[in-house]
């Protein structure tokens, strides 16, 4: 198991709130608060404005507000994902045809082969020649990105985390449909949505609104509170000091072949897909 040491949560002050916009390590935000009705109620959420910053950002060098850290096993992952270098391209662990119903064969051929690959291939390259980087788990160089030489710092962070999420994301799929959540999952989502019902209708409701390319999350924090948190392009929940737990896919290269431009209903079809055994292991893990 790997104990990962976290950088700030990006949420609004005084929000209590189980949905946020999320930043990793390197970024900076200005908040806006948004109002936004989710199933009857009003949920507070932290909108944002995502910029590059230099690496002297002090704020964003720390360790998070409470000092806690998560704890996260890569073993959860995709059958074959490395947890040092060099990274090897892991199993889908299923035939690309196998979810036909939610993304096509074709999609699926490209998305692992040719998307996945050539994160696994760019995170390859960048820490060739570099011993002391590649002595570092994925877990430690996407949780302290802060800590990496400027020459490999984006590199990491895009290629690493989409070496990360894509190897998280394939055993979220149910070849045979969609499951239950279990155990303490289970728990927690009834406490924290009221049910599966009203979870599942505020992370399509954040999946869907997610401007651009990128990730919404079902994360836990140190405690094991979840929360919803929406990242861009490949950022992972792991570098803001978050467990992954559930996620998906939006970018383009995920459906646009079958959905086109109707990325609710791609969303939709996921959630009826959604291997709840795996996710409840995450939140485990
Ligand atoms: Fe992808």
């Amino acid at each position: 198991m790997n104990k990962i040491r976290p950088v700030p949560r990006h949420h609004a002050d005084g929000l209590d709130t189980n949905t946020t916009d999320a930043s990793s390590a390197g970024l900076t935000r200005r908040k806006t608060l948004l109002g936004l009705a989710v199933g009857g109620a009003t949920v507070a959420l932290s909108g944002s404005l995502l910029g590059c910053a230099t690496p002297s950002d002090e704020s964003e060098a720390s360790s998070s507000e409470d000092g806690s850290s998560v704890d996260f096993d890569l073993a959860v992952a995709a059958p074959g994902a490395s947890s040092v270098y060099p990274f090897a391209l892991p199993a889908l662990g299923f035939a690309h045809d196998a979810i036909e119903a939610v993304v096509d064969a074709r999609t699926m051929e490209i998305h692992h082969g040719k998307h996945h690959q050539g994160y696994t291939n760019k995170l390859n390259a960048a820490l060739e020649g570099n011993a002391e980087v590649q002595g570092k788990s994925l877990l430690t160089l996407l949780s302290g990105l802060q800590d990496l030489p400027d020459s490999v710092r984006t590199a990491v962070r895009n290629n690493g985390g989409g070496y990360l999420n894509h190897s998280l994301f394939w055993p979220l799929l149910a070849p045979g449909g969609g499951t239950s959540p279990e155990g303490g999952l289970a728990a927690a989502i009834d406490e924290q949505f009221g049910s599966v019902d009203g979870f599942r209708e505020t992370f399509a409701t954040q999946a869907k609104g997610l401007f651009g390319s990128g990730w919404a999350w079902l994360s836990a924090d140190s405690t094991g509170a979840l929360q919803i948190t929406r990242y861009a392009n490949q950022d992972t929940p792991l570098s803001s000091g978050l467990k992954p737990v559930l996620g998906i896919d939006v970018w383009e290269h995920a459906y646009y072949l079958k959905y086109q431009n109707r990325r609710g209903d791609y969303v939709n079809n996921f959630l009826d897909t959604v291997n709840w055994s795996q996710a409840s292991a995450n939140f485990a893990a």
